[in-house]
C-alpha cells in the first residue's frame, strides 16, 4: 500500500482517494449528480436539524489505524466522500470458475449487466434507509443518540456515493442512468419503492431503529463481505472501506437493544415486579416490557431474513461462478473455491415438514450466507439475555424459527410459530399478535417517544451508555440544536 492509496484528496468538491482530480471525466459526471443528490438529502433525508451542528466523524484516510476525525458539522456540509480501501498487490480472483486469474481492474464485458445489478441493489438500500429513519430526529431520546441517528444516516448516504462512483466511472451511460434512479426511488412510495422488502417498512420509533440497525445493516454487513471477496477490484476495495463506517451502524443497534433491555430490568427490579411478563404492571414504569421487545425482535430479523433472498438460486450460483460475488470470508474457507461438486443442507418444506436436504453448493450460496448471518445475529442475544439474567429474571429473548414469518424462499406459502411448529391460517389469523407487534404495542412504544434534548439527559425507556462517542464525557453536547 503506498501513502498516495492512504490520504484522501480534500481539494475537489468531492474528497476522494481515487485521484478524481486527474479523471475530468467522472470528476465532471459526479458534480453534475451532486445538486441532485443534495436535494434529495434536503427532501428525503433527516427531518429537521439541517442547520445543527452535529458531532460527526468524517473518514480523512482510509489506513486502519486512523481513519476517522471527529467534530462539529452541519449535516449539509458534510463531506460525502469516495473512498476504497488501498489496493492490494497482486490480488486474485479467490473463487469460482476465473480462481487464481489476477483481480480485474475493469468490468470484465460478460459479466457487465449482472455486476451492474448487484452494484444497484445494493447501492439502492443505502438511501432507503435514510428514508425510513428521516422521522426519528425529533423523538430522539437524547443527544447522543440523536448524533448517532445522523453519523449513520450521513454514512448511509456515503455509501450511496461509493456505488454511484462505480456505476459513472465503470459503466458509462447506462450506470448514469441508473445513478439517477438511485435518487428518484423512494423507500415505502407506491409506484417508485425502493428495490427490497424490507426496505420500504417503516421504522416508526427508536427500538425499530435499534432493531434495524442490528438486523438489517447485519445483511448489509454480510451482502458487503461477500462483494468484498469480489474478482472486480474497484468493488473489492470500495466494500471493504464500507465495512469499516457499517461496524459502528452495528454497534448502535447492539448497545440501543442493551440500553432499553437494562433500562426495563433495572425499573421492575426497582419497584420490585417479579414477573417480566406483566406486561401492564412493566408498562405502567415507563420502560418497554421484554415480550414487547421480542415481538419487535421477531419482525425485524425475520425481514431482513428476507433480503438474503430464495434459498436456492441460479443467480447466486451465476455471480459465484462469474467471480463476482463470493462467500462471507470466502478466502479463509479451506476448500478449492469453486463448488463444483459440492452440497450444503438447505432448510425446505418436504411433506408439509421442515427438513434439511442436501443441494449443489453452487445453487445453496444464498442459505450458507444467511446461516453465517444468523450466526452473527446471535452474539447481541447473549449479551441482551446477559442482562436480563444478572438482573434476576427468568426471561430470554431469542431468534425464532427461519419459517416464520416469511415473505420470500422456501417458507413464504406457509404459516409457522417462532419454534417452527406449523400452523394453518385461522391459527396464525388469530396468534399472530403475540409473536408480531400489534397496533397497541405500536401505540405504546409511541407514547414513550418523547424527545429529551438537555444535556446528559436520557428518556425514561432506555439507559444511558457506558461510554462516550470519541470518549466525551456524559454531559457532552452531541448537538448543538440552535446555532
Ligand atoms: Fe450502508
Ligand atoms: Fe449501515
Amino acid at each position: 500500500m503506498n501513502v498516495h492509496d492512504i490520504k484522501v484528496d480534500y481539494s475537489t468538491k468531492i474528497p476522494n482517494n481515487v485521484g478524481l482530480s486527474d479523471d475530468r471525466r467522472v470528476l465532471k459526471a459526479l458534480e453534475g449528480w451532486h445538486p441532485g443528490y443534495i436535494d434529495w438529502w434536503h427532501d428525503m433525508g433527516p427531518e429537521g436539524f439541517q442547520q445543527s451542528l452535529v458531532y460527526l466523524r468524517t473518514a480523512y484516510s482510509v489506513d486502519p489505524r486512523g481513519w476517522a476525525k471527529f467534530d462539529y458539522v452541519k449535516m449539509p456540509d458534510y463531506r460525502w466522500g469516495i473512498l476504497l480501501a488501498p489496493q492490494e498487490e497482486n490480488r486474485v480472483v479467490p473463487f469460482g470458475q476465473h480462481f487464481g486469474e489476477p483481480a480485474w481492474q475493469d468490468v470484465p464485458g460478460e459479466h457487465r449487466a449482472m455486476l451492474r445489478r448487484l452494484i444497484v441493489i445494493q447501492g439502492d438500500t443505502e438511501p432507503a434507509s435514510v428514508e425510513q429513519q428521516r422521522h426519528l430526529g425529533k423523538t430522539a431520546p437524547s443527544l447522543y443518540d440523536m448524533r448517532n441517528l445522523f453519523q449513520v444516516n450521513v454514512e448511509e448516504g456515503r455509501h450511496l456515493w461509493a456505488m454511484v462512483y462505480l456505476l459513472q466511472k465503470y459503466f458509462g451511460r447506462d450506470g448514469r442512468e441508473e445513478a439517477d434512479g438511485l435518487l428518484r426511488r423512494r423507500s415505502g412510495s407506491d409506484d417508485a419503492p425502493r428495490m427490497l422488502g424490507a426496505f420500504n417498512e417503516a421504522t416508526p420509533d427508536w427500538l425499530s431503529f435499534f432493531m434495524f440497525t442490528y438486523f438489517t445493516d447485519r445483511d448489509g454487513k454480510m451482502q458487503l463481505h461477500s462483494l468484498a471477496q469480489s474478482g472486480f477490484d474497484p468493488l473489492s476495495r470500495t466494500c471493504r472501506f464500507m465495512l469499516t463506517e457499517e461496524a459502528h451502524h452495528m454497534f448502535v443497534g447492539e448497545t440501543g437493544i442493551s440500553r432499553v433491555v437494562q433500562r426495563t430490568c433495572d425499573a421492575m427490579k426497582a419497584a420490585g415486579i417479579a414477573d417480566p411478563t406483566d406486561i401492564a404492571k412493566v408498562r405502567a414504569l415507563g420502560v418497554i416490557d421484554l415480550p414487547t421487545i421480542q415481538k419487535k425482535l421477531n419482525l425485524h430479523y425475520t425481514l431482513s431474513l428476507d433480503l438474503f433472498g430464495s434459498e436456492v438460486s441460479t443467480n447466486a450460483a451465476n455471480a459465484f461462478n462469474a467471480g463476482i460475488k463470493g462467500r462471507y470470508h470466502e478466502t479463509q474457507i479451506n476448500d478449492d473455491h469453486k463448488l463444483q461438486n459440492d452440497t450444503y443442507p438447505v432448510l425446505k418444506l418436504v411433506n408439509g415438514e421442515i427438513k434439511r436436504v442436501d443441494e449443489p453448493a453452487l445453487t445453496a450460496l444464498n442459505m450458507r450466507l444467511r446461516d453465517d448471518y444468523t450466526q452473527d445475529c446471535v452474539k447481541g442475544l447473549l449479551r441482551w439475555n446477559k442482562i436480563i439474567t444478572l438482573a434476576g429474571y427468568d426471561f430470554k429473548l431469542a431468534l425464532p424459527n427461519v419459517a416464520f414469518h416469511r415473505q420470500i424462499g422456501e417458507f413464504k406459502s406457509i404459516h409457522a410459530t417462532p419454534d417452527g411448529l406449523l400452523i394453518d391460517d385461522a391459527t396464525w389469523g388469530k396468534r399472530k399478535g403475540e409473536w408480531l407487534p400489534s397496533t397497541d404495542d405500536g401505540d405504546f412504544i409511541a407514547s414513550l417517544m418523547q424527545p429529551v434534548t438537555e444535556i446528559g439527559e436520557f428518556a425514561s425507556w432506555i439507559s444511558p451508555p457506558k461510554v462516550g462517542i470519541d470518549n466525551k464525557p456524559g454531559d457532552f453536547e452531541y448537538v448543538k440544536i440552535e446555532t
